[in-house]
């Protein structure tokens, strides 16, 4: 694909480099089109090396035409970094510089946006309504995510990482958007489960008790499950959700959501409603092992010697529904592996009785535990295999919504 990669003056614009790195290796062709503040963080030797062409900075060079060549010229246009400056320009139809007037002519391709600013800008009701405009004309925002900023504060408002910019690009090739500018695989027909099809999810944590106030947990936020919950629903399946303690809320009417603590009370709730499913995918991030007493009051320090807990293993929800499963049923697993991530997890698709197992590996960066976004690989007891560019857990759901359920 040919593809333009613009960039405004934010200091993330010392990344842009590296997207236009791993666009080219992906056998991409790319040209940049930079503003004048740009060129503050990243210089013009940088980005035509790693582009290989020209660089587009001028409006009144080269013929003053060159934002209608390099229009044609293009299938593709990405801002990153998108400052809040370029995206209340284009949501108010200013082109008073090379990449606005690029970006004004460009209606009718498509076009993403990384935002990076300060978190007070970007929640500022101005950019939020510019984004919802430029989204409501199918532009496509990548991030912003949350972290420490330039500016020393934390919060809302880094460039999401060239990577995963570089995988929404190549994701977007395949993948249509929807009005409200975000990815949609499921907005077609064909793209829709079979008509009162239910799915059961499992998600977050369980807490195994130690005594009434503690507990032993782990740090599984739920976010995949509850995407995976909403992509589903969205595909037109009845959900089951079954969820661990977790901050999250999820509102749509096919959702149904039981609220449980610990491994036992997943087992009982998912075992329940299992028979009355299509299919299942095991999202929960679930505790081992338990203690094999539970105190019913808060248990007391005993002087300077140590504390040992005895623990118990949990019943394997996965393998038990593995177990039940008839043929009719789709019976989906996650693995979160550190190393011989592929032998490991094929052991387990095949023990469990799975008909997938998505493999998450912790050596990749950005995925696993708390992080909004993941990197998997789905692997199909048919030998099927689906690796993915790291993408927004919402997007990596509707994956694998896609492979194991449609
Ligand atoms: N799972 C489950 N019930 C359990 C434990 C895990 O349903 N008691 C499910 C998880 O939801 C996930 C998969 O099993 O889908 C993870 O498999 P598992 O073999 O438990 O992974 P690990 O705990 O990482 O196993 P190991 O310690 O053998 O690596």
């Amino acid at each position: 694909m040919r593809i333009i990669v613009g960039i405004t003056g934010g200091i993330a614009a010392y990344k842009a480099p590296e997207l236009v790195r791993l666009l080219k290796k992906a056998g991409h062709e790319v040209r940049c089109a930079a503003t004048e503040h740009a060129l503050e963080f990243v210089t013009r030797v940088t980005l035509e090396t790693v582009s290989g062409n020209a660089l587009y900075t001028d409006l009144f060079a080269s013929g003053r035409t060159e934002h209608i060549s390099l229009k044609d010229w293009g299938e593709m246009l990405v801002v990153a970094p998108a400052t809040a400056n370029i995206i209340g320009k284009v949501a108010n139809g200013i082109a008073d510089d090379a990449l606005s007037t690029l970006l004004l002519a460009f209606s009718g391709k498509p076009v993403i946006m990384a935002p990076a600013m300060n978190c007070e800008m970007w929640a500022h009701p101005a950019v939020q309504r510019n984004i919802a405009t430029l989204k409501s004309w199918g532009i496509r925002m990548v991030g912003p995510e949350e972290g420490e900023l330039a500016c020393g504060v934390s919060g809302v408002g880094r460039m999401a990482e060239p990577e995963q910019i570089a995988g929404a690009i190549c994701q977007g090739e395949r993948l249509k958007v929807n009005p409200e500018g975000e990815l949609n695989t499921l907005e077609n027909k064909d793209n829709q489960v079979k008509k009162g099809e239910r799915w059961l999810v499992t998600a977050g944590p369980t807490y195994e008790r130690i005594d009434s106030v503690r507990f032993i947990g782990n740090y599984s936020s739920g976010k995949m499950g509850f995407a995976l919950a909403q992509a589903l629903a969205d595909a037109g399946a009845e959900v089951e959700l079954v969820s661990g303690p977790t901050f999250l809320s999820i509102n749509h009417p096919r959702i149904h959501r039981t609220s449980i603590e610990s491994a036992r009370e997943m087992y009982a709730a998912a075992t329940e409603v299992f028979p009355r499913c299509n299919g299942a995918i095991l999202s929960a991030a679930v505790a081992d092992y338990r203690p094999s007493e539970c105190a019913d009051h808060k248990l007391k320090k005993n002087g300077s010697e140590g504390m040992h807990l005895d623990l118990v293993q949990n019943p394997d929800i996965l393998a038990t529904l593995g177990s039940m499963k008839t043929d009719k049923q789709t019976l989906v697993g996650f693995a979160l592996e550190t190393d011989n991530e592929e032998a490991n997890a094929q052991r387990k698709l095949e023990k469990k009785n799975l008909d997938y197992i998505v493999l998450n590996s912790l050596r990749d960066k950005g995925a696993g535990f708390g992080v909004d976004t993941n990197k998997v690989t789905i692997i199909g007891r048919n030998g099927s295999r689906k690796e993915s560019p790291l993408l927004t857990k919402q997007e990596i759901a509707k994956l694998i919504v896609e492979e194991v359920a449609l």
